[in-house]
């Protein structure tokens, strides 16, 4: 058994686009789950779908009939095909597919960080697209974190201060506290006053996690975050990313590894920008 499997308890699924199963991880209490201090100036939908019991059965992250087309010659290029996903709280996801299949553009439209054409992405009641671009912008701040496919680490200012990026427009008092405390989950805290450029490949790919998770976000999108990694480096960030999941927060991982995918409870794989059968 591959320490990937043996790590995370949760059962692997297979592409599924239908209702899913309850989330295998325990769901944090709202005052764990990651809130800011500054509550969104908007509420759910109101309209969520109830199960037998009354109980709230709406999927947690909802993309339904995702159409996204770069504008370009020929018609440009259709990157995501009609795609239609739920995705419950907690869930570990792990997204493969080969080259160009449309894995980045999943999560950027996601991410609240790119419109589709056409389609709707439905997070906690929220259709994300239709909302003012101001709080669509408090929604990606405040209940989101990202790994980049490039870390993106800004090579001028110390590790401390990239994690301390996604604070700047937070009114925490707290800003530097929160900041060691997420490089101390990723083992840096040692390395705070270090330029990314005095750290390796492997420590960097772990600063740009605590960057990712400093201000707990919900959701997790991490774009191949171990791209050029060792083996090591990858584990740690797999582990990392597994231990995350088991404490509630939603995961989607895109990833070439056959390795890091069975880590992860579900499997969702691309092709030509459909989710392939
Ligand atoms: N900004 C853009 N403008 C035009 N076409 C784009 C743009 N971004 C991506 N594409 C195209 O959309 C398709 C999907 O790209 P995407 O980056 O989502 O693929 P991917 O699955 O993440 O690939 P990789 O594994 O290489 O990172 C590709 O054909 C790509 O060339
Ligand atoms: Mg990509």
């Amino acid at each position: 058994m591959s320490f990937f499997r043996s790590y995370h308890k949760g059962p692997v699924r297979e592409n599924v686009g239908e209702a899913q199963e309850p989330p295998p991880h325990p769901v944090l209490p709202p005052t764990q789950r990651g809130q800011s201090s500054t509550p969104l100036p908007y509420s759910p939908s109101p309209s969520p779908e109830s199960g037998p019991g009354g109980e709230v059965t709406r999927p947690y992250i909802s993309l339904q009939q995702v159409t996204k087309v770069y504008p370009g010659p020929d018609g440009g290029v259709l990157a995501l095909n009609n795609v239609s996903l739920d995705i419950e709280r907690g869930e570990f996801v792990a997204i493969v597919g080969p080259s160009g299949s449309g894995k980045s553009t999943l999560l950027t439209v996601l991410g609240a960080m790119s419109p589709p054409s056409s389609g709707r992405v439905i997070i906690d009641g929220l259709d994300l697209y239709h909302l003012p671009p101001e709080q669509l912008a408090d929604f990606r701040r405040q209940r989101m974190g990202f790994v980049f496919q490039q870390q993106h680490l800004i090579p001028y200012l110390t590790a401390l201060e990239n994690v301390l990026l996604p604070l700047a427009l937070s009114r925490s008092d707290q800003k530097t506290a929160r900041a060691i405390d997420a490089l101390g989950v990723v083992g840096l805290e040692h390395r705070a006053g270090h330029l990314p450029g005095q750290l390796s490949g492997g420590e960097q790919g772990r600063v740009a996690i605590a960057r990712a998770i400093v201000n707990e976000p919900l959701i997790i999108l991490a774009d191949e975050p171990t791209g050029n990694l060792d083996a090591a480096a990858r584990e740690s960030i797999f582990q990392l990313l597994c231990s995350l999941s088991e404490k509630g927060r939603t995961i989607l991982l895109v990833t070439h590894s056959a390795e890091a995918a069975s880590a992860a409870n579900r499997r969702i794989s691309l092709q030509d920008g459909r989710v392939a059968g």
